[in-house]
């Protein structure tokens, strides 16, 4: 068992594997400056509350909580809002992993790193992707996830600090049990979005973002893949790095090689809700790639990883999330 330190841990994506490490018996803490994040998506567990970029903060925190890991979600991550304010994003999500990866170093180099990356690193295909394509991000978004890896890259040749970036696709789906979901604030992700709209059409209003791409349907084409899935494959990082397996930096994928359209989720959406309702067309919206699907399977290969969940699933549990807890 390990003592797991969970940066952004009362995140979407972050207090589901703060959830998963703790039923599996690691003891674990967040770490967490909550601007984003929710304190009751913890479900209990400690939290350490201040800013990754303190790096006083940090150093009495990995002092106190002696981590053997840490995984850091923490990152501002909209693409809109990093085209209009980019020094926020370089600040938050470079910055503030460059003081992580500090504090490593100078508490201790053992101390195993997993870091929150992002399909949109690639550059524009209609192909499904591999860790092999080229890496060309489109917004400073992405353009932080890229220069964050390449000094993961270099703190583990250079110092020894052994890390995993995974690269995820479309995080999406809540917990099975309902207890923790998505809740970001403004809720951009097509399938929340959707399902809100449901709820409450004038709060959240509801488009597509363009019918005229090159993709079966003429709307955009994305891989999604459930937030317990993507959990797991953190834990199995985890263990990857505590049995001395990375002998260099690795990142994977972490999608599940299926591509749904817009359409073919908005149709998912209206199955598992029953409900109808008229759907708007919008105009494309800057930097959205038509088509961005996984072609991997280095992290089944390498890691033992296997996706389990599928649409219906993410689609369901998003739905009872909103249902039930969301806005409690
Ligand atoms: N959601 C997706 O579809 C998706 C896809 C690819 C990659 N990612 C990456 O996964 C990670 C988690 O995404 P999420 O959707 O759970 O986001 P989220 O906003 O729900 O979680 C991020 C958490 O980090 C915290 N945080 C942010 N900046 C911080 C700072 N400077 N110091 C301390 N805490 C800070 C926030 O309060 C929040 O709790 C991010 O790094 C994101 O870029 C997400």
């Amino acid at each position: 068992m390990a003592r797991v330190l969970v940066a952004g841990g009362a995140g979407y994506i972050g207090s589901q594997t703060l959830k998963l490490l703790s039923e599996q018996g690691h003891t674990v803490a967040a770490l967490d400056n909550l601007s984003t994040g929710h304190k009751r998506l913890l479900l209990g567990a400690p939290l350490f509350e201040g800013d990754i970029r303190d790096s006083t903060f940090l150093q009495k925190t990995l002092a106190d909580f002696r981590p053997e890991v840490i995984m850091h979600f923490c990152a501002k991550a909209l693409v809109g809002e990093s085209v209009e304010q980019p020094d926020t994003y370089y600040s938050n999500n470079v910055v503030g992993t460059y003081e992580l990866l500090k504090s490593i170093k100078n508490y201790s180099i053992k101390t195993k790193f997993v870091f929150s990356s992002t399909c949109s690193i690639y550059g524009e295909t209609n192909q499904a992707i591999t860790e092999k394509n080229t890496i060309a991000p489109m917004n400073p978004y992405a353009k932080t996830k890229w220069i964050c890896e390449q000094m993961l890259e270099d703190f583990q040749t250079s110092y020894g600090i052994e890390s995993i970036s995974l690269r995820y696709f479309n995080a999406s789906g809540c917990d099975r049990n309902g207890k923790i979901g998505e809740t970001h604030e403004p809720e951009t992700h097509l399938i929340p979005r959707a399902l809100l709209h449901l709820i409450d059409a004038n709060r959240y209003p509801f488009q597509v973002f363009g019918n005229d791409y090159p993709t079966k349907d003429g709307s955009c084409v994305r891989d999604y893949i459930h937030v317990e899935d993507i959990a797991n494959a953190h834990l199995l990082a985890m263990d990857f790095l505590l049995q001395g397996k990375a002998k260099s930096y690795q990142s994977f994928n972490l999608g599940t090689t299926k591509g749904h359209s817009v359409f073919e989720v908005i149709e998912a959406v209206k199955k598992v809700t029953k409900k109808d309702f008229p759907l708007k067309i919008g105009p494309r919206r800057a930097g959205d790639p038509p088509f961005l699907v996984s072609g991997s399977t280095k992290a089944k290969d390498v890691l033992g990883w296997q996706p389990a969940l599928g649409l219906e699933e993410i689609v369901q549990t998003t739905w009872q999330w909103i249902q039930g807890g969301r806005n409690q």
